[in-house]
């Protein structure tokens, strides 16, 4: 059977005939994941900007850790009965046996990587950041990804509340200091036992509710009962209203500890509520749990925290290191870009000086050494080495609004000169080739 050369397509309400493409279907992008385009770099630039300066500022060193681990980390370190290790995942063996998964976070692979290098040792705590691309196998949607970037900072080896309340802080003024105002959600959860008496006490509650839980729910119940107060479902959250609140399950110490990081807070004038039911979707948590979500938002997003974090005492125990008191926080990128690109901000365009064109192909390689010479001596220069035409040379050189032009063609590779022009007046000038970069220096007032 031979292939149609045309196939029918509607336009306009109206039959057309197309010509059929031939050769291979184009490969589409991963479902749930996503490219960040040139034009969007700019907005990504500040947020990595911001986030090199306040980790620096606050002594935090950076720290990147394989994108691959053994999936055992996640499993004994985030829960093998959470949503991200149950059911998102991105897990495979390889031909040697190896079970290993694309990281859904970075808090378990810091802790690996501390207990790896003996960071024990070091003097404590340890404090380190990181930017990182995080996979969880999620149902995409607005703001939900299945492969996200994550900005997050570590403390390790310290238990004093003053670190959980300095690390709200520094997640809550990173999205201030981009013009992102946000409310921190916090509560103490306490320690492992009083968490496993709580859960007894909230299945009780909704065991006598059954009925009225969705399906989802009901299996949440069995294997893991917190879940449900993060549940969508409007008959759960109803009866969260009424269910038993963690905080009255919690011991003293913990308390204690609560009530200090919520005076620092105080101090550090951060804006937080109070959130009985919030208990976060990772097990290894104990005592402070926060959030961060902004104050306003977008329908689709209102629901999406920007941030997450809290407490981690025993995750290095459970990973088989000594017993480290530990927090964090991680803050999603992508969601931050979202509200970012709503806020229309004026991006600052990124300038530069000198436009190097050229005529002929003698003159070509004279601008390429040209070029690099201005660019070693620290000028911004840029070029359009494949364009033939200097007209169009020179409407590019408007286009990024350079300062100066300068001009090489047949006549000045034999001369030893270049033309200096002037963009804003026009004027041009010769000058020796070898003495460009200094003039150009010159009159960029970058010597006198
Ligand atoms: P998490 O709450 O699972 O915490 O993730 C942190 C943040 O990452 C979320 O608040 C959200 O903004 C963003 N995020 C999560 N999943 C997605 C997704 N599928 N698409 C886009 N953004 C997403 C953690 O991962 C902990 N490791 C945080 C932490 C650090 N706790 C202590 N230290």
């Amino acid at each position: 059977m031979s292939l149609p050369k045309k196939i029918s397509k509607e336009k306009d309400g109206k039959k057309i005939d197309a010509p059929v493409k031939k050769g291979p279907a184009p490969i589409g992008l991963v479902r749930g994941m996503k490219d960040i385009l040139p034009s969007e770099q700019p907005l990504w630039d500040l947020m990595r900007d911001k986030a090199r300066e306040l980790s620096s500022a606050y002594g935090f060193e950076r720290i990147d850790t394989p994108v691959l681990e053994e999936t055992a980390l996640f499993v004994r370190g985030v829960g093998k009965l959470t949503d991200i290790v149950e059911k998102e995942l991105y897990s495979f063996e390889t031909e040697g046996g190896e079970r290993l998964s694309l990281r859904p976070e970075m808090t378990a692979p810091v802790v690996r990587a501390y207990i790896h290098h003996g960071m024990l040792n070091l003097p404590q705590p340890v404090k380190v950041w990181y930017i990182a691309p995080m996979f969880r196998h999620d149902r995409p949607q607005h703001g939900r990804y299945r492969q996200f970037w994550g900005f997050g900072c570590e403390v390790l080896g310290e238990e004093n509340p003053v670190v959980d309340a300095q690390l709200a802080f520094l997640g809550w003024l990173f999205m201030k200091e981009l013009g992102i105002e946000t409310t921190v959600r916090i509560n103490s959860i306490g320690t492992p036992e009083s968490r496993a008496n709580y859960k007894n006490a909230l299945v009780t509650y909704f065991r006598s509710k059954r009925s009225k839980l969705s399906d989802e729910d009901k299996k949440r119940l069995l294997k893991n009962p917190l879940r449900i107060l993060d549940s969508k479902d409007p008959a759960a959250q109803e009866m969260k209203t009424e269910a038993p609140q963690i905080v009255d399950w919690i011991n003293e110490d913990s308390k204690a500890h609560f009530m200090r990081v919520l005076e620092f807070l105080d101090e550090l004038g951060v804006p937080y509520q109070m959130d009985p039911y919030l208990v976060r979707g990772l097990d290894y948590y104990s005592r402070t749990v926060f959030e961060f979500y902004a104050n306003s938002s977008t329908k689709e997003l209102a629901q999406s925290a920007l941030g997450g974090g809290g407490r981690y005492d025993g995750l290095a125990e459970t990973l088989g290191g000594r017993p480290t008191p530990a927090a964090g926080f991680s803050l999603g990128l992508d969601r931050i870009f979202l509200h970012l690109k709503d806020m229309d901000l004026p991006v600052p365009e990124q300038t530069v000086d000198v436009f190097v064109a050229q005529l002929g192909d003698q003159g070509r390689k004279k601008a390429i050494a040209i070029f690099e010479e201005l660019r070693k001596s620290g000028i911004k220069a840029t070029e359009a080495f494949s364009k033939d035409a200097i007209k169009v040379q020179i409407e590019m050189a408007n286009r990024r609004k350079v300062k100066f032009a300068v001009i090489v063609g047949q006549k000045e590779v034999l001369d030893g000169t270049a033309v200096l022009r002037d963009m804003d007046s026009g004027t041009q000038e010769i000058v020796d080739a070898r003495k460009i970069v200094h003039e150009i220096q010159k009159k960029l007032g970058k010597i006198v």
